[in-house]
C-alpha cells in the first residue's frame, strides 16, 4: 500500500500517520519529521531548510524529492508506505509518481483530513513537543500531566517556531494556494480521494480513517 495524508497544518496528519503506522506495520515517512532532524543533525539540508520551515513557507521541491526517493530506496518493494506532508505540490507529486512507477508501483489511496481554520490555529498554538523524545502534547486537548515537562523522558518541552498564530495563517494559504489542489490531480489520476472530517475526537478520526481503508481497500486491520 502506497497511503498519502494530505491536509492543512494541524489538521491530525501526523497523529493519525503514527496510529497508522501502529495498526498496519507500514513506514511513515513524515518530510517536516525528516527536516526538522536535520536541523537537529546540523546537516547541509536542515542549513538550507531552516528560513523557509520557520518562515511557515515550503522547502525548495528539489531538496524534498531528494530526501524522499532516498528514503523510498532504503525500503522493501513490498513495506506499506504512508507519506505525511509530502507531497505538497504538483512538481512534487509527479515526481513522486515517476519514482513510484520506477519500482513498480503506485499511490493506492489519498486520505484528505480537513478542520476549520480556527480549529487549526488552536491546535497548532497549544502544541509542545519534547525535543529529547519527539512525544507530542496539547494544552488544550492531550497536556502533560505536569506542565511543561515530557511524560515519557522528563525533558522540558518546546514550541515550534512555526506555530505562532501569524505563521499558522501563513501556512494555511500556503495550503491553499500549493497543496490543496492536488486533491484534483489524485482524482484525475483515479486514486481514490478519502474524505475524513478531522475536526472530532483524535479517536474518532482514527476510526474513520481505518474503517474507510478496510472498505474501499480491502486493507486488514
Ligand atoms: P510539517 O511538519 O509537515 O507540518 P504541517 O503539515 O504543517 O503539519 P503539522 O505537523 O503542523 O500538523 P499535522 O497535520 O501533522 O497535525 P498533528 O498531528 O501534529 O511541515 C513543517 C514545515 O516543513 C513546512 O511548513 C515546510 O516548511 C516544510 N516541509 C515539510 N514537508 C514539506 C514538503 N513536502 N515540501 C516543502 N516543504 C515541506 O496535530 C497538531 C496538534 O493537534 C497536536 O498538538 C495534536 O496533539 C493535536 N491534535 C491532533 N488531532 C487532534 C484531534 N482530533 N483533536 C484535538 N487535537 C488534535
Amino acid at each position: 500500500m502506497v497511503i498519502i495524508l494530505l491536509g492543512p497544518p494541524g489538521v491530525g496528519k501526523g497523529t493519525q500517520g503514527a496510529l497508522l503506522v501502529e495498526a498496519f506495520g507500514w513506514e511513515r515517512i513524515a518530510t517536516g519529521d525528516l527536516l526538522r532532524s536535520a536541523r537537529r543533525d546540523g546537516s547541509e539540508l536542515g542549513s538550507k531548510a531552516q528560513s523557509y520551515m520557520d518562515a511557515g513557507n515550503l522547502v525548495p521541491d528539489e531538496l524534498i524529492v531528494a530526501l524522499v526517493r532516498d528514503h523510498l530506496q532504503k525500503l522493501a518493494s513490498d513495506q506499506g508506505v504512508i507519506f505525511d506532508g509530502f507531497p505538497r505540490t504538483l512538481a512534487q507529486a509527479e515526481a513522486l509518481d515517476g519514482v513510484l512507477a520506477d519500482v513498480g508501483r503506485k499511490v493506492d489511496a489519498v486520505v484528505l483530513l480537513e478542520a476549520p481554520a480556527d480549529v487549526l490555529v488552536k491546535r497548532l498554538s497549544g502544541r509542545w513537543s519534547c525535543p529529547q523524545c519527539q512525544e507530542v502534547y496539547n494544552i488544550h486537548f492531550d497536556p502533560p500531566v505536569t506542565e511543561g515537562i515530557c511524560d515519557e523522558c522528563g525533558a522540558r518541552l518546546t514550541q515550534r517556531k512555526d506555530d505562532l498564530p501569524d505563521t499558522v495563517r501563513h501556512r494555511l494559504g500556503v495550503y491553499r494556494d500549493q497543496t490543496r489542489p492536488l486533491v484534483e490531480h489524485y482524482e484525475e489520476a483515479s486514486a481514490p480521494v478519502i474524505r475524513i472530517e478531522g475536526d472530532r475526537k483524535l479517536e474518532h478520526v482514527s476510526r474513520a480513517i481505518r474503517r474507510s481503508l478496510v472498505k474501499q481497500l480491502g486493507v486488514g486491520a
